[in-house]
């Protein structure tokens, strides 16, 4: 397995200043971290100052969502290119908001994931059942659905560059994570599906992170699933004391420390 990953998503949230303090905090906390890799998705207007940051060290970027073409009249949207030249090694792909607040079909998601990849930029794709979908028992149906579609065109050996985030959109934002029984079922059950699709060889080293509600009150239970290899944290990316503290204990948890 690769290295452990935490990502933050800083959602739409802060202005460039806000961006390159919050940055600057991380990247100086995290001098003495160690064997985990650390990925920040500021909003688009910040990522090249956060990229000012980032570059001098081990710390990624991300962007939070891309468009699929290359250029054209698409007002509002980012290109893959863009991005590359932003500053970006990644991208998040079909988070539940884009999904459910901009209406992203399977079928755009399998698009950006193409042309991500195409454009050398590592996708963290996004899925995860709603509520109602969990209480009638249908989350191992949705997640299949969203994997088969969202990696309909993604050949053998680009697999690999696909990091998968389990986000069940009722624990987003929410105060409630998963349950770390919870989390470890469907996580297996995103690695079975990898699977089926991949075959086994092809899949061992692809990360899946946790996503939702996580707090540095409740990172430790979460990075005792051994199931679970990384972790995108939103709100408490926030703050770098916090984040941070997600960052440590995850590692520590990971490599054995604790
Ligand atoms: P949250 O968000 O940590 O604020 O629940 C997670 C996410 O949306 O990626």
């Amino acid at each position: 397995m690769k290295t452990p990953l935490v990502a933050g998503n800083w959602k739409m949230n802060g202005t460039r200043a806000d961006a390159l303090r919050l940055a600057r905090g991380i990247y100086h906390g995290m001098k003495n971290l160690h064997r985990v890799e650390v990925v920040l998705a500021p909003p688009f207007t910040a990522l090249a100052t956060v990229a000012g940051v980032t570059t001098k060290s081990k710390i990624r970027l991300a962007a939070q969502n891309v468009h699929w073409e290359e250029s054209g009249a698409f007002t509002g949207e980012i290109s893959p290119k863009m991005l590359k030249e932003s500053g970006c090694q990644y991208v998040i792909i079909g988070h539940s908001e884009r999904r459910q607040l901009f209406l992203e079909s399977d079928l755009m998601v399998a698009r950006k994931i193409l042309a991500a990849l195409n454009t050398g930029l590592l996708p963290i794709l996004c899925v995860g059942e709603t509520l109602h979908e969990r209480q009638n028992g249908k989350m191992r149906q949705v997640i299949s659905r969203q994997l088969r579609a969202a990696l309909k065109g993604v050949g053998e050996n680009a697999i690999d560059k696909i990091t998968i985030a389990y986000e069940p959109i009722w624990a987003i934002g929410t105060g409630h994570h998963a349950t770390a029984d919870q989390v470890r079922q469907a996580h297996r059950w995103i690695r079975h599906c990898l699977h089926q699709l991949f075959g086994k060889n092809k899949v061992m080293e692809n990360r899946i992170l946790y996503g939702g509600s996580v707090r540095p009150e409740n990172t430790v239970e979460l990075a005792r699933v051994s199931e679970v290899n990384g972790l995108l944290v939103g709100g408490a990316s926030l703050k770098a004391i916090d984040f941070l503290s997600i960052i440590r204990d995850f590692a520590e948890v990971k490599a054995g420390v604790v």
